[in-house]
């Protein structure tokens, strides 16, 4: 038996055209529904084009519950919002009042007159089929208690499989890839900060993409705090994604009047593979009015060379060896301001330490800047030791509920940014040393999670994510020219909400390269290299204890806004040569680097990666080869490149990692030393033969139209 869903009346229908991918919405007896986003198509939609079965058991008619998955409209499975007023009102049946949309965007509003709700959805779909999203939900009633509000998008048949992130401290980014199966899957932090294991977004995917091909659709939520992304399968065979931030119990509750404005969500989409799923993403960043537009520097921070131990005359001989290599910024990290000689104090006391800078900072900063470098500065501000001058004046300016103070976890407690005179004290310090000490570049950290998060008692970590924002907004206003790093024990706290604040991302506190390549490879599908902070650590390195080749631990950083983390007046001069040979390559490369479109290839295994960046005119190239480890086989798969163009030529040439110490062979191929001569579709279609790496190591290869 077939029963057509009836269709949409004309106006009640928003088709959204844009970048290659296609958004289709429809008003179905005034329930919003989304019936297709995916590649762009050419046709008429003819009326019966959505029909479909009603299948035995089932409801007599066919239901279209749409994008608000209401109980009342037929919808079996996870809702949209979820809340109630003291009990009431608990299930809602939002109508279309209004829809609005041109060939970008549209404008939606939607009414539940009995439950007394308003919902405003708004989208646009830009040049890069990047489509944005807002809703806000105003209460008309008495006070609602609004437990839970996500974004819902239905997926294609094809989406077979999902791709998301985890991780740990010193181990972020980790690709799990499952088959979707009924029932629900959630990927949900809880840390009042994205956190290590924070997915970054929620991916479905054909079986058969990947970086080079294949379909992918993904969300991703523009919030730092508390987030859940979820792919949920009926029994009738439909799946579905959700992203939405996490709601403590009773964060929200509306009066009348009052509304809740949902953190913006990205869902993404692209038939070119993971890659071209990435592309999309970097190219609407690159587009943003906020996104640095200056050359990123070469930076040296200081943490991994000093720690603690803030020696004038030690950082100074630092200074100098790293103005001779070719520095252009240097970041003094923790440790310089109240008792902050270890991790045990200090926090919070945002006063330079007269006893390691007794004359302030102004000497060291001035002696980086007379250096032709620029001098960056560390700031913990959410959080304060409980051994600290700050903690002893204002023990009650922590987020707690029932004065329980809960854990420590290194040794420190989370401010309360929604008390004012806490939020003005962060602030008012922050400036005044960035005033004093004329700062543009600050690396602002976050080490640790935050529970018990309560402000008067009442859960408060969405104030808190907002308090952050206003914080970082507030004092790039007071200072044009500021520049942020984000950081949480690492990469923590990447996430597109606070993307639009910061100008960096530390990508994590593991410096260790054979590691450090995955971090930094899936990091990049969401952000672009030239926001991801990639340094050479000291060897051997300090998470893994693990000795690597300098050439192997330079090329993984050069993909990166790169930087060095290690005391450099300990390298000898033929390593510190190296080092400003480094230095001068990325400086040569970085427009490129920064610019072009991300490539990854794929190999069967992870014995091998190849990635880089193919410039947008096509006519230049970067590329990657490493080997991570050993193989069963001699040989190593071939080096094959796309996204070149076909019919032109180029030369390649290996620029660094060419050295015979790197294989393991008694003859390299000749191209090797000599160079090559092809065509783009020779570099796609029959490609490089590959040298036989050693585990560890990687080979630079610059490609350039002849
Ligand atoms: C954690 C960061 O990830 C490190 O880079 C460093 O800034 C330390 N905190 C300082 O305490």
């Amino acid at each position: 038996m077939s029963s057509p869903i009836p269709s949409s009346k004309p106006g009640q229908r928003a088709h959204l055209s844009n970048g290659g991918v296609d958004f289709l919405l429809e008003v179905i007896d005034g329930a919003p529904v989304i019936r297709y986003w995916a590649a762009s198509f050419k046709g008429e939609l003819s009326q019966h084009l959505f029909d479909r079965s009603i299948a035995n058991s089932d409801f007599d008619e066919v239901v279209s519950p749409g994008i608000m998955r209401e109980h009342s409209r037929g919808h079996l499975g996870y809702p949209t919002i979820k809340g109630h007023r003291a009990g009431l009102d608990w299930s809602t049946k939002f109508s279309v009042k209004e829809l609005q949309s041109d060939k970008n965007s549209f404008r939606i509003q939607l009414e539940d007159s009995d439950a007394k709700l308003t919902l405003d959805i708004s989208a646009n779909l830009d040049q890069f089929g990047v489509l944005k999203v807002s809703q806000e939900l105003t209460n008309l009633g008495d006070t609602y208690f609004l437990d839970e509000l996500n974004y819902w998008m239905p997926l294609s048949d094809c989406a077979t499989q999902s791709l998301d992130f985890v991780g740990r401290w010193s181990n972020e980014r980790n690709p799990q890839r499952r088959d979707i199966a009924i029932g629900r899957y959630v990927r949900d932090s809880h840390e009042g900060r994205p956190g290590h294991n924070y997915t970054i977004g929620m991916i479905a995917l054909e079986k058969e993409t990947n970086f080079a091909s294949g379909q992918s659709w993904a969300l991703s939520l523009a919030w730092s705090g508390d987030s859940q992304y979820c792919i949920e399968k009926s029994y009738e065979g439909s799946a579905s994604m959700a992203a939405g931030e996490v709601l403590l119990p009773g964060e929200v509750i509306l009066a009348k009047g009052e509304s809740y404005k949902a953190p913006d969500l990205y869902a993404l989409y692209s038939n070119s593979g993971l890659d071209g799923l990435a592309a999309n993403m970097h190219k609407y960043l690159r587009a943003r009015s906020v996104h640095p537009k200056t050359n990123r520097p070469m930076t040296l921070n200081l943490w991994e060379a000093i720690y603690f131990d803030h020696n004038e005359e030690k950082i100074k001989k630092i200074v100098d060896a790293a103005a001779e290599a070719g520095f252009e910024r240097v970041v003094l990290d923790d440790g310089w301001f109240g008792s902050r000689r270890s991790d045990l104090s200090g926090l919070g006391d945002w006063q330079v330490s007269k006893e390691v800078w007794p004359d302030g900072l102004g000497s060291i900063a001035n002696y980086i800047r007379d250096k032709g470098m620029e001098f960056g500065l560390w700031f913990e501000g959410e959080m304060v030791n409980p051994d600290s001058e700050l903690y002893r004046a204002h023990p009650d300016w922590i987020l707690k509920v029932n004065n329980r103070v809960g854990p420590t976890w290194r040794h420190q407690l989370v401010l309360n940014l929604d008390i004012q005179d806490a939020y003005n004290y962060v602030l008012d310090s922050v400036d005044k040393i960035l005033t004093q000490y004329q700062i543009t570049y600050i690396k602002w950290d976050h080490n640790r999670v935050l529970i018990d998060a309560g402000s008067n008692n009442r859960a408060a970590v969405r104030k808190q994510t907002q308090g952050i924002y206003r914080l970082f907004a507030e004092l790039k206003k007071r200072h044009k020219n500021l520049e942020i790093e984000s950081c949480a024990s690492g990469g923590a706290r990447i996430d597109l909400g606070i993307i639009d604040l910061v100008d960096r991302f530390w990508t994590s506190d593991n410096n260790d390269a054979l590691e450090r390549v995955r971090i930094q490879r899936w990091s990049a599908q969401f952000i672009p290299p030239e926001l991801l902070g990639t340094h050479i650590g000291a060897d051997p390195g300090h998470q893994t204890g693990r000795s690597l080749s300098f050439s192997f631990r330079a090329l993984t950083a050069l993909f990166g806004h790169a930087g060095v983390e290690r005391d450099i007046t300990k390298l000898s001069s033929s390593e510190l040569a190296e080092l400003k040979s480094w230095i001068t390559l990325y400086k040569s490369k970085r427009k490129l680097l920064h610019s072009g479109d991300v490539i990854r290839i794929d190999y069967p295994k992870d014995s091998h990666y190849l990635h880089g960046v193919i410039a947008s005119d096509k006519k230049s190239a970067l590329i990657s080869f490493s080997s991570l480890e050993t193989i069963p086989e001699s040989h190593s798969p071939r080096i094959r490149i796309r996204g070149l163009d076909s019919d032109r030529r180029y030369s390649v040439k290996v620029l660094s990692g060419g050295q015979k110490s790197n294989f393991m062979a008694i003859e390299l191929p000749k191209w090797i030393t000599t160079g090559l001569e092809l065509t783009g579709s020779e570099l796609e279609n029959i490609g490089l033969s590959a040298p036989i790496l050693r585990p560890a190591s990687a080979l630079l290869i610059e490609i350039t139209a002849l």
